[in-house]
Order: structure tokens, then C-alpha cells, then sequence
């Protein structure tokens, strides 16, 4: 299907599912809100990342963030798009988009652009939306 794309191009369903498995990883005793992520390289390898609480609070980090140094730390660093799961621990999604300093961080590897991050809901619809229009200013040295 030249030009268009075609139901088996789009992985996002399947980044879905892997974001909410991931989630169900999330140690979030502080807060209580439970974030899965799923990041696509280009290649199609994918990668997950939950959110990892402290008691000491600023040592936390988001489940994209995990996500992007687990996939950097295995020699990724071409990237497609990320889906964001995240919802009060034990209940359904809400709609969930990155904080800025994890735009900061897809800044560094992706191109804003084209790269894709995907915010679904409890029903399994999701808003897709470009990184230029979540941070069209981020830092660049
Ligand atoms: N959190 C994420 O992991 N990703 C987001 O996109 C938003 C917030 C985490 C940080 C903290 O552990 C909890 O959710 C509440 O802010």
C-alpha cells in the first residue's frame, strides 16, 4: 500500500499492550500513580519503562525516562514513537503526556518532528502528537 499506511504498519496497538504490562512494574508508593511506557526504535525493537519512586522523592524517575536509558544502555538511539500508560495504581488510564524534563530527554535522541508520543485513555482510544508540539522549545546546545 504505497503512500498510506497500512493496518499492519501501525504498532501502536502492540506498544499498548507492552506499556500497560510495564506499568504493572511501577513502584510508586508515594504517589500512587502508575505509569507504564513502551519506546519503538526504528529497527522495531521495543522497550519499557515503568515509574520508580524514593523516599527521598527527587530520585524518582518517569517511565519514559526509564524507557529511554533502557533502550540507550542496549545501543538503541534511533527512535519512532512512545506510548504513555498512566492511571491512579490499580485503576483504569488516564490520559497521561511526559513532564519536561522526559521531552527533554526525546529531545536528545529523536527527531521532534516525526517523533510520535501516544497518550491512551481508559477506553483505548489515544491522541498522538508530535515532540515539537509538546516542547517546541526545548534546550539545544
Ligand atoms: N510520571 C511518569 O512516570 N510519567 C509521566 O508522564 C507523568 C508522571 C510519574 C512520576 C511519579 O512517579 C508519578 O508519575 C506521579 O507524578
Amino acid at each position: 500500500m504505497e503512500g498510506g499506511t497500512s493496518y499492519e504498519e501501525n504498532h501502536i496497538p502492540e506498544l499498548i499492550k507492552a506499556a500497560i504490562r510495564a506499568r504493572e512494574g511501577a513502584y510508586c508508593p508515594y504517589s500512587g500513580f502508575a505509569v507504564g511506557a513502551a519506546l519503538r526504535a526504528k529497527d522495531g525493537s521495543v522497550f519499557t519503562g515503568c515509574n520508580i519512586e524514593n523516599a527521598s522523592f527527587s530520585p524518582s524517575c518517569c517511565a519514559e525516562r526509564v524507557a529511554f536509558f533502557n533502550a540507550v544502555s542496549s545501543g538503541a538511539t534511533d527512535f519512532e514513537q512512545i506510548v504513555v500508560v498512566g492511571g491512579k495504581k490499580g485503576e483504569d488510564m488516564v490520559e497521561t503526556t511526559p513532564c519536561g524534563v522526559c521531552l527533554q530527554v526525546m529531545l536528545e535522541f529523536c527527531d521532534p518532528d516525526t517523533f510520535e508520543v501516544v497518550s491512551v485513555r481508559a477506553t483505548g482510544e489515544y491522541e498522538v502528537r508530535r515532540l515539537t508540539e509538546l516542547l517546541p522549545y526545548g534546550f539545544r546546545l
